[in-house]
């Protein structure tokens, strides 16, 4: 019997973006630099030197953006707010151009029935605030509060679906570990103090959320959780995939979720911080109740208890380190999962996406899931007819979706689906060489052309079901 790959009716089939990523138009309106706009200038952090300067100036163009959206028949838009546009220093008055923006596209979506889900931090802290500590600095936390209960009094009578953090694992841990992200610091016990800030962030943003919109919002976070797998059944691999597991996840989970950190986490990572800085009330503070959970997948993780190899491109998620990304655990490798790769190296495995979804329906019992990311990035290029064909990311998300069906089939609740991305964009320290997009970008001309992928997924999202073959013709 073949699987039934229709999908429930009031699915949201969306498309996901950041603000650093594609707004451009940094100088504008009152912004000031964020610490990805420092990172970015600074000579050797990004392929090519590239910035978000210009990005895909989806300030300027962003109604436009919105006019493909709707084409291509999406009812949900993943994207996040600037800080730096809202709070500029990230002290002090919203600022209300800024806030404005916002208003403008959320409006502009609202206006042709796509449901906007808005993230308030997508890794893009402003400058000001890092210079003062940082996430590793207690106060960055309060600072973040405030800045939430801004947007929430300006956008909440339009927008009913709320995202305090985008992936806090990149942020602590390739922010301030391995230093591939901005703000590029290499000390392991920061990154572990940035993530308890993050997830008091989380606890505290919520609450002023809630303080600030109406009952009927809903608020959630995006995980970037980790699926990890361990080589062998070895008693020894199989610590491993526990320890990198604490880490990748139960690090967030745990208190987001359950109020706590888990104990053989603050053991394992003992020879580097007491953990002194969790205060008391902290963790009921980070264990708010929550309308959903977002998930952000891409790849399974393979673990072993060794000498980490170098060369494994998960081991250090978005780009090559001397310095891990895992506090205490240079003892566990990192190895490719077999299988085809795209562009990024990454191994196409779409059973981690459905093996993720049930853990966390176990985890989260009750609690409403949605895909918040999942895509790929493969070297699109337009053929002499202008048209870009990417059958590879058809296939990809073909696999991926039928795995989200399938997780249903199983008993999970996920109500929706964000491809990343909706289009071609600034891929952090990779800039503009990995193309993610369903829509092309031509970053001379800025003009937007479908991919094959695109017209697939508007067909998918029209008809509400997975056709039973990924290629179309
Ligand atoms: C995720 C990020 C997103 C993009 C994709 C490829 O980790 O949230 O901004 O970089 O990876």
């Amino acid at each position: 019997m073949p699987e039934p790959l229709t999908f429930p009716a009031d699915f949201l089939w969306g498309a996901a973006t950041s603000a650093y990523q594609i707004e451009g138009a940094v100088r504008e309106d009152g912004r000031t630099p964020s610490i990805w706009d420092t990172f970015s200038h600074t000579p050797g952090k990004t392929a090519g030197g590239d910035t978000g300067d210009v990005a895909v100036e989806h300030y300027h163009r962003y109604r436009d953006d919105v006019a493909l959206m709707a084409d291509l028949g999406l009812n949900a838009y993943r994207f996040s707010v600037s800080w730096s546009r809202v709070q500029p220093t990230g002290r002090g008055p919203a600022v209300q151009r800024g806030l404005d923006f916002y208003r403008r596209l959320v409006d502009e979506l609202l206006a042709k029935g796509i449901k906007p889900a808005l993230t308030l931090y997508h890794w893009d802290l402003p400058q000001d605030l890092e210079d003062a500590g940082g996430w590793p600095a207690r106060e960055t936390a309060y600072r973040f509060a405030e800045y939430a209960g801004f947007v929430a009094e300006a956008l909440g009578d339009r927008v009913e679906s709320w995202i305090t953090l985008n992936e806090p694992w990149c942020s602590a841990f390739l922010g301030y570990g391995s230093g591939v992200h901005a703000p590029g610091r290499t000390d392991p016990a920061a990154a572990l103090q940035a993530a308890h800030h993050l997830n008091l962030a989380h606890g505290l943003g919520t609450q002023a959320l809630r303080a600030a919109l109406p009952a009927r919002a809903r608020v959630a976070v995006s995980l970037n959780s980790s699926v990890v797998r361990a080589v062998s059944d070895s008693p020894a691999d199989q610590d491993a995939r526990r320890r990198i597991d604490n880490l990748a996840n139960g690090v967030f989970h745990g208190p987001m979720l359950h109020g706590a950190y888990p104990a053989d986490l603050l053991d394992d990572t003992a020879r580097i911080t007491d953990w002194s800085f969790v205060q008391d009330g902290d963790l009921a503070a980070a264990h708010q109740p929550l309308d959903a959970l977002g998930l952000n997948y891409y790849t399974p993780a393979l673990v072993s208890a060794a000498q980490n190899d170098p060369d494994s491109p998960r081991a250090d998620g978005h780009g090559a380190s001397d310095h891990s990304p895992w506090p205490a655990a240079d003892d566990v490798a990192f190895h490719q999962t077999p299988g085809d790769r795209t562009e990024m190296g990454w191994t196409i495995d779409p059973t981690g996406l459905h093996d993720l979804i049930m853990r966390y329906t176990r985890e989260a019992p009750g609690l409403p899931l949605y895909i918040t990311e999942n895509g790929a990035a493969y070297d699109d290029k337009p053929d002499a007819d202008g048209r870009v064909h990417d059958p590879e990311r058809i296939a990809y998300l073909h696999g991926h979706l039928a795995a989200v069906r399938r997780a249903i089939t199983d008993g999970a609740d996920v109500r929706g689906y964000y491809l990343w991305s909706l289009m071609d964009n600034f891929e952090w320290s990779y800039g503009y060489s990995k193309r993610f997009g369903a829509v092309y970008v031509d970053y001379e001309t800025q003009a937007r052309v479908p991919k094959s992928s695109a017209h697939w997924y508007a067909g998918v999202a029209a008809a509400g079901e997975l056709p039973e073959k990924s290629v179309v013709g």
